[in-house]
């Protein structure tokens, strides 16, 4: 089983579209997916058409005295995709858990139950550098950080670098990173190019060789509330993130379905 994260402090990089997506792609390979959204944006959840009831959300899990104890709120979005939604109050808990002794290993000690039932687990994170992002990270096994080929993306990525290594160093020494994944490309833009030369120059071997196109399907997908494989399998978007989820199912030595 893999736990991968989502992850860039910068906002609006496609972090959560290619959770979705990647999910989607694995479950079309027949891998059972669990989406852990730990946004308070709660975007997955929202993608996702899922809405809280009585089960809670993964603020009831980070709440929780015993995390232990907790039986995690699991819905189900398809046969192969449940979720672990989020909701706005999230970023309370967030503060709260500064306070909190343990209080980066609580995703972790909170997935570990699960972790026979899944092949992969993918964690949507939220734009910013905090305790749910530490959390993501201490409980992931890989990591994914989503870039867009504008000039502001790659301001930012040396501080990310930095931030994983403080991770690698303190609470998750074997966390892997998977690779950059450039998103949102769009060939007819200027800087595109430049931007693309510039990362796979200076971030040799991490740069994933699958790319995925700005692809509008991808946007409406989520009015929708599908991933875009499932909306229109025959989009570029579509056939981007199929070829994503071959590219890391490779790289993770899984066997393609
Ligand atoms: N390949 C694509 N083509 C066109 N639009 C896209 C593509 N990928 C993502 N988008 C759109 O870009 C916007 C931002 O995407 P998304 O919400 O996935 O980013 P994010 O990194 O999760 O944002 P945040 O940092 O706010 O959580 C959304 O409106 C989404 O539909
Ligand atoms: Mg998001």
């Amino acid at each position: 089983m893999k736990i991968i994260a989502l992850i860039n402090q910068k906002g609006g990089v496609a972090k959560t579209t290619t959770a979705i997506n990647l999910s989607a792609g694995m479950a079309d390979k027949g891998y059972k997916v669990l989406i852990v959204d730990t946004d308070p944006q709660a975007s997955a959840t929202f993608a996702l058409g899922i809405i809280e009831d009585d089960r809670g959300t993964l603020v009831d899990v980070y709440s929780a005295k015993k995390v232990k104890d907790v039986k995690l709120p699991i819905y189900t979005y398809s046969e192969k995709i449940d979720v672990i939604p989020a909701n706005l109050t999230l970023s309370v808990t967030c503060l709260n858990l500064m306070s909190r002794v343990g209080s980066d290993n609580v995703l972790k000690t909170a997935l570990a139950s699960v972790a026979d039932v899944y092949d992969f687990i993918i964690i949507d994170c939220p734009p910013s550098i905090n305790k749910l992002t530490i959390n993501a990270l201490t409980a992931a096994t890989d990591l994914i950080i989503p870039v867009e080929t504008e000039a502001m993306s790659i301001n930012g990525l040396r501080e990310m670098e930095e931030y994983i290594e403080q991770v690698k160093c303190n609470t998750n020494e074997l966390l892997n990173l998977l690779g950059i994944l450039i998103t949102k490309y769009d060939k007819r833009k200027s800087s595109t190019q430049q931007i693309q030369e510039y990362l796979i120059s200076n971030y040799q071997g991490v740069v994933l060789k699958s790319v995925i196109r700005d692809n509008v399907d991808v946007a409406d997908s989520v009015i929708y509330k599908k991933p875009v494989l499932e909306y229109k399998p025959q989009s570029n978007g579509a056939q981007d993130y199929l070829s994503l989820t071959n590219e890391i199912l490779t790289k993770l030595g899984y066997e393609q379905k």
